[in-house]
């Protein structure tokens, strides 16, 4: 898939040491040809650390990619949906911090009931319950029969 790689690398991209909020945007042509260097020089895998990250703390770049395509795919929507093109960091658009509020609830949903829930490979890291448990692919998830 196509778009995925380019996700991907402009997450390595994103990752890289001295890459800050301040950074201009770098056109996607751009990170796609830095991301390809910088994944073959970078084979330590590398914790995602950003003061725009509040709950997905300590993930590796992959898990952290995994969760975004978990959210992406439960709501139905695209990356742009949430994010500034060019600029993942930025909590301009309205629904990215609706995520996070969600991310936080979703925790503590699991944290309170299924503490005993670990994730396996290739589930998310936030437990039994996730954003696909009651958004079902929709970004608003359904009103009950009738309303
Ligand atoms: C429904 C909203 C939503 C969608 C869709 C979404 N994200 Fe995110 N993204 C977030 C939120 C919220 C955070 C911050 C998480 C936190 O605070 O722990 C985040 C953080 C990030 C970050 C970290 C940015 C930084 O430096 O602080 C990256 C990179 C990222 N997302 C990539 C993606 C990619 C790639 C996609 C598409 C596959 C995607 N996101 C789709 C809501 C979204
Ligand atoms: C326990 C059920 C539940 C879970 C789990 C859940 N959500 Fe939601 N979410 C809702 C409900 C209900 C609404 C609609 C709230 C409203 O009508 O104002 C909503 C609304 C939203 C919206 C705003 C949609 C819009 O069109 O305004 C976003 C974005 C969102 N959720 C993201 C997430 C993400 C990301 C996750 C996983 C981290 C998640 N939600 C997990 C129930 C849930």
């Amino acid at each position: 898939m196509k778009l995925v790689g380019v996700l991907t690398f402009a997450l390595v991209v994103w990752m890289l040491p001295g890459h800050s909020e301040a950074q201009p945007a770098v056109p996607l042509a751009t990170l796609r040809v830095a991301g390809a260097s910088a994944a073959q020089q970078a084979p330590q895998p590398q914790i995602v650390e950003s003061a725009a990250v509040k709950v997905l703390t300590g993930l590796y770049a992959q898990q952290f990619q995994e969760e975004m395509n978990f959210i992406t795919q439960a709501l139905g929507v695209n990356c742009n949906t949430c994010h500034v093109r060019g600029n993942f960091a930025s909590e301009e658009k309205p629904l990215k911090l609706t995520a996070r509020r969600m991310l936080e609830m979703t925790r503590m949903i699991n944290k309170q009931f299924f503490p005993d829930h670990k994730p396996k490979d290739g589930e998310s890291v936030l437990g039994r319950v996730t954003c696909y448990t009651c958004h079902q692919g929709e970004q608003t998830p359904k009103l009950p029969p009738g309303h």
